[in-house]
């Protein structure tokens, strides 16, 4: 055999062992999903619980009925005064505190945002697309400042102990004591406190309710923070930033804390044109990583989407309700067989 033909074989076999890739799927033959994404002002875990959410308060507590179920219908779509929150008019119920206390002008209040999945023997891919300006894509500066557009999901299992933990979506983790947020402790009382000083921190960022026993400061106890590492407690997090033309991926979990991982197990490209971004991610389905969700078909998994846009940071994000992603299960979204 001559030399060519020894290369051609060679590299035959170098492209069927590489690694699949989100951007060389056919997307046009997966179908799209259109999620209504919504600016939450300081709405928190806290509010969702409390006297000021009413009726949905009260069935949060006893662990009834999820978001949607009160605020989408069929035929008149999103229920939820969220125009009034961005501008800063409208008011808690009872204790008539503002949703927005830092209204920004010109705003939405809205955000659709397109999804797709699909699946094979080894990974997981996923497809964003969202309408923006494009800003940090057109001037990487704002990622130095903090502000890059980006788009953050958040996965995980449904518990079996206890279902409704996994039913509330990001808001199991955003709490009125964060980063940013109405009642956020002070840089001084966070470096004070035992974990936040090891670790030099001091900030108190997302973290699961329960994980808590009262507020940010009372962490359980690392025995209970193991079990919910066992049973379906732990939050994937995946988040793609545009700092300039190149995006990049950062793989992390949130449980008692948001951290970054260890390893970094997920690959991201995209980029923005014609007035939107596109976002395409690959994740092998099993990682072996415990702060990783591991995935296979049939699974029904929990996910909650944020994405931050024209320059915005912390709480200023457009968020999802909470939605299931069925991997060649039934689902809200539906993750398609594509080999
Ligand atoms: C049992 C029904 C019910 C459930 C479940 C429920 N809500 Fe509500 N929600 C309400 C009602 C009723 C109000 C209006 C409260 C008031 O009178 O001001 C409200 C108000 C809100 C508001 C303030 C904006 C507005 O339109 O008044 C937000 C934001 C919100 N809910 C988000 C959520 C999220 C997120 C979840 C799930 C974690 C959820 N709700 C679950 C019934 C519900």
């Amino acid at each position: 055999m001559n030399i060519k033909l020894w290369l051609f074989i060679f590299t035959l076999i170098l492209v069927w062992h590489s690694p699949a890739q989100a951007k060389d799927i056919s997307w046009d033959k997966v179908g799209t999903q259109k999620i209504t994404m919504f600016y939450p002002g300081v709405v928190s875990w806290e509010f969702l619980n409390s006297e000021d959410h009413s009726l949905g308060g009260k069935n949060i507590r006893k662990g009834k009925k999820n978001c949607t179920d009160c605020h989408v219908s069929k035929d008149t779509g999103i229920d939820l005064r969220v125009e009034e929150i961005v501008t800063g008019k409208l008011q808690m119920k009872k204790s008539q505190k503002p949703f927005e206390p830092e209204p920004i002008s010109g705003k939405n209040g809205f955000l659709d945002l397109n999804i797709q999945a699909a699946y094979d023997d080894e990974y997981v891919y996923l497809r964003l697309q969202w309408p923006s300006q494009g800003l940090s894509w057109n001037n990487p500066k704002l990622a130095e400042d903090g502000l890059p557009d980006r788009v953050s999901i958040q996965l995980n299992h449904l518990s079996d102990k206890e279902e409704y933990l996994s039913r509330y979506g990001c808001f199991r983790t955003c709490h009125n004591d964060l980063n940013s947020m109405p009642n956020s402790p002070s840089k001084e009382q966070v470096k004070k406190n035992v974990y936040y000083g090891t670790i030099k921190r001091d900030d108190v960022r997302l973290y699961a309710f329960y994980t808590r026993t009262d507020g940010w400061a009372a962490m359980k106890a690392d025995k209970e923070l193991q079990g919910f590492l066992k049973d379906s407690g732990l939050i994937d997090l995946w988040k793609i930033e545009f700092k300039g033309k190149e995006p990049s991926a950062e793989d992390g979990w949130i449980l008692e804390d948001r951290r970054k991982d260890d390893k970094e197990d997920i690959k991201a490209d995209g980029n923005w044109e014609n007035g939107k971004y596109v976002v395409r991610i690959t994740r092998k389905l099993q990682t072996g990583d415990p702060r990783d969700i591991q995935l296979k078909e049939g699974d029904v998994i929990f996910t909650g989407i944020a994405v931050h846009d024209e320059k915005t940071n912390h709480r200023k994000h457009y968020v999802s309700f909470p939605m299931s992603i069925g991997l060649g299960a039934e689902g809200d979204i539906k993750a398609e067989r594509i080999k």
